[in-house]
Formats: structure tokens, C-alpha cells, sequence
């Protein structure tokens, strides 16, 4: 019997509640230990603000969107004695192992936290799905089913609007999303980060569409992909999180303006947002968060510290910590090859 702690940190991310379901159910059926759920990311451990998990109080959250704990970006490296108090807090409450469930960020204080002696276990979350060392995160099959089913609604009144429609969506260093939403949901024109664009070429691509006879073009656009012509990201706020992060968006109203001013085609920009990450996750989501839950508890109860539990083509294996946050994964070239086939 062991004391677990669990939180949830970063963007928040559909399938966040089956991983604490799963960590509570195995912990306290299976193990015998008591499961310490921190509120709101490193910010509870920080200011020691918890609650207990049991099986009854998790009961019921598998189908739930967002995370029962709270999320947060606090960075404990960037606080006053951050280390210092997260470690004197974990002692506090006799806490055995900490799971941490987050992207890169969260991951990345885990690991680094792991080198202070911290033991800790690593699960990973991003809609993003640029996390390395994991085949897929959780999160992001349910994010590109909402873009998926954006742009086929978008479809419709594309084409009886003779309009070009720009999608933007979310994808700060990487284009995971933009690439799977855009090949599921028929994009003539997908822009991610790992490939900085040039706006007259997307332009030719919607004009070679127009002049075969097509009335319509659907662009998707990750919220973080990069015009040649300024080799910046479109931010939509100057000031950083304490990750280093600048607020992106934009993008997607910028080119509907250039596009239209270019070639002289209507267009119009939606902006899919925090809708990607909200709601119900799909059941591809709700199984992967489960076996990671279940993954990690198993790991915590071996003591294997400075682990991520990953998916490694059908299945769940440990990885180091420091392989999953050393670099971020990016679009595969071959997949965004397929994707191109089909543009203009
Ligand atoms: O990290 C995931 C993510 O979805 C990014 O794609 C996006 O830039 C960011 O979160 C936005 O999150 P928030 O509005 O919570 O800062």
C-alpha cells in the first residue's frame, strides 16, 4: 500500500478523467493505495491544495470532457522555491510517487523534477500530439474528429457560396492536427508549422482549383504555421505564459484577407479554438486514456520512476521521461506527402 499522488496539467484535454478513473480504480481495488488528486497542475502540489480520489468520487467521469482536478500552466521552476516547496509538500502528505499527466511543459518540470529525486511517473496528454517517444497522445483522435466534422459543415456552405474558407486550428509547433483533420475532411490546402508557406502559392493552388472547374477551396491552417513573407507566427497577444509561450491566433483571419485580396474569390475564416479541446472524448480516446491510466499506476506501484507510460504501435510500454520531452514530434514528411497529392 502506497500513497499516489495525480494531476493534470497544461491545456486541458478530453480523456483526462478516464486517466484518474482508471489510476484510482486499479489503485485503491487492485494495489490498496490511497490516490491523492492535486488540484489544478503543479499549482496544488505547490500550494499543497488536494483532495482524495476514491472510487466513488471518480465514479461516472469517464465520458466527461476537462479534468475533475483543475489545470493549470504554473511552471514550478519559475516560482520562489518552487522545487523546495514541491518536494516539502509531497513529503507532507507522504506522497510515494507523483503521476504527472501533461504535454511537453508539464512532462518537462516531471522530468526535470525527477532529477531532484522526485519520483515521479509520466502520462501523456496533447491534442497537439507532438509529444515524443508515444506514437499518439490521448486527446488528439477527439480533436481531429471536431475539425473533421467543422470542415465537412464548412463544405457545404463553401460550395453553395462559391467561397474559399480557411479553418484554422490548433498546433503550436507541430501540424498533426491540421494534417489528419485536412486529409480526413478533404483540404485543398494544409499549413503547418514544419512548413513555412508561401501565401502566392497557396493562392495558385485555389486559382489552378478555380479554373478546373471548382467553385469552392477549403484551406486548414494550424494555428502556428509560419508565412514566408514575415517568418513569424501570427500571435494574437504579445505577453508569454510561464512556459515561455506567446498567445497564438490569427492566422486564419490574415489569410482569409490576402487570399481574397489576391484572387479576388470571397473567403471567410473560422476559427475552431478551445472547441477542439472541449466535450465528450471519442472511444478511441476514452480506451488509450484508460490503458495509460492503468499503465502508469502499474509503473508507480513498481517503483519505476522517471517513466512515461506510451503507445508504441498496438501497445502500452515505459519509456524514459527524457526521451519523451527531449525534442517535440513533428508531422511525419510522408503523411504530409499523402496530404498533398491533394491539393489545388
Ligand atoms: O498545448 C495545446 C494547445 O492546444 C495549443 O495548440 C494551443 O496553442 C494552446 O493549447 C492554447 O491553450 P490555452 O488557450 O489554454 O493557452
Amino acid at each position: 500500500m502506497a500513497r499516489i499522488g495525480i494531476l493534470t496539467g497544461g491545456g486541458d484535454c478530453p480523456g483526462l478523467n478516464a486517466v484518474i478513473r482508471a489510476v484510482v480504480r486499479k489503485g485503491v481495488n487492485r494495489y490498496g493505495h490511497a490516490i491523492v488528486g492535486y488540484r489544478d497542475g503543479w499549482r496544488g502540489v505547490l500550494n499543497n491544495q488536494r483532495m482524495n480520489l476514491t472510487p466513488d468520487n471518480t465514479s461516472g467521469i469517464l465520458h466527461r470532457g476537462g479534468t475533475i482536478l483543475g489545470s493549470s500552466r504554473t511552471n514550478p521552476f519559475k516560482e520562489e522555491r518552487g522545487v523546495e516547496r514541491v518536494k516539502a509538500s509531497l513529503t507532507e502528505e507522504r506522497i510515494d510517487c507523483l503521476i504527472a499527466v501533461g504535454g511537453e511543459d508539464t512532462l518537462g518540470v516531471a522530468d526535470k523534477l525527477h532529477s531532484e529525486g522526485v519520483h515521479v511517473v509520466g502520462v501523456p496528454k496533447t491534442i497537439d500530439n507532438d509529444l515524443s517517444a508515444t506514437d499518439f497522445t490521448f486527446g488528439f483522435n477527439t480533436a481531429v474528429q471536431i475539425c473533421t466534422d467543422a470542415i465537412d459543415r464548412l463544405h457545404s456552405t463553401a460550395e453553395s457560396h462559391n467561397r474559399v474558407m480557411v479553418v484554422e486550428v490548433m498546433g503550436r509547433h507541430a501540424g498533426w492536427i491540421a494534417t489528419y483533420a485536412g486529409i480526413a475532411g478533404g483540404g485543398d490546402s494544409i499549413l503547418v508549422p514544419e512548413r513555412p508557406f508561401d501565401i502566392e502559392g497557396v493562392c495558385e493552388h485555389i486559382r489552378h482549383r478555380h479554373q478546373a472547374g471548382r467553385t469552392f477551396s477549403i484551406v486548414v491552417v494550424a494555428e502556428g504555421a509560419v508565412p514566408l513573407e514575415t517568418s513569424d507566427v501570427v500571435a494574437s497577444e504579445e505577453s508569454t505564459d510561464s512556459f515561455g509561450h506567446v498567445r497564438l491566433g490569427g492566422i486564419g483571419v490574415m489569410l482569409e484577407k490576402e487570399i481574397e485580396k489576391r484572387t479576388g474569390y470571397e473567403t471567410r475564416a473560422t476559427i475552431l479554438g478551445h472547441i477542439q479541446r472541449g466535450g465528450t472524448p471519442t472511444a478511441f480516446d476514452r480506451v488509450l486514456a484508460t490503458r495509460f491510466g492503468i499503465a502508469a499506476i502499474d509503473c508507480a506501484s513498481d517503483d519505476d520512476y522517471g517513466k512515461m507510460v506510451s503507445l508504441r504501435g498496438a501497445d502500452i510500454k515505459r519509456v524514459s521521461l527524457s526521451d519523451a520531452v527531449g525534442t517535440l514530434k513533428t508531422v511525419d514528411p510522408g503523411l504530409y506527402e499523402t496530404a498533398q497529392v491533394f491539393f489545388g
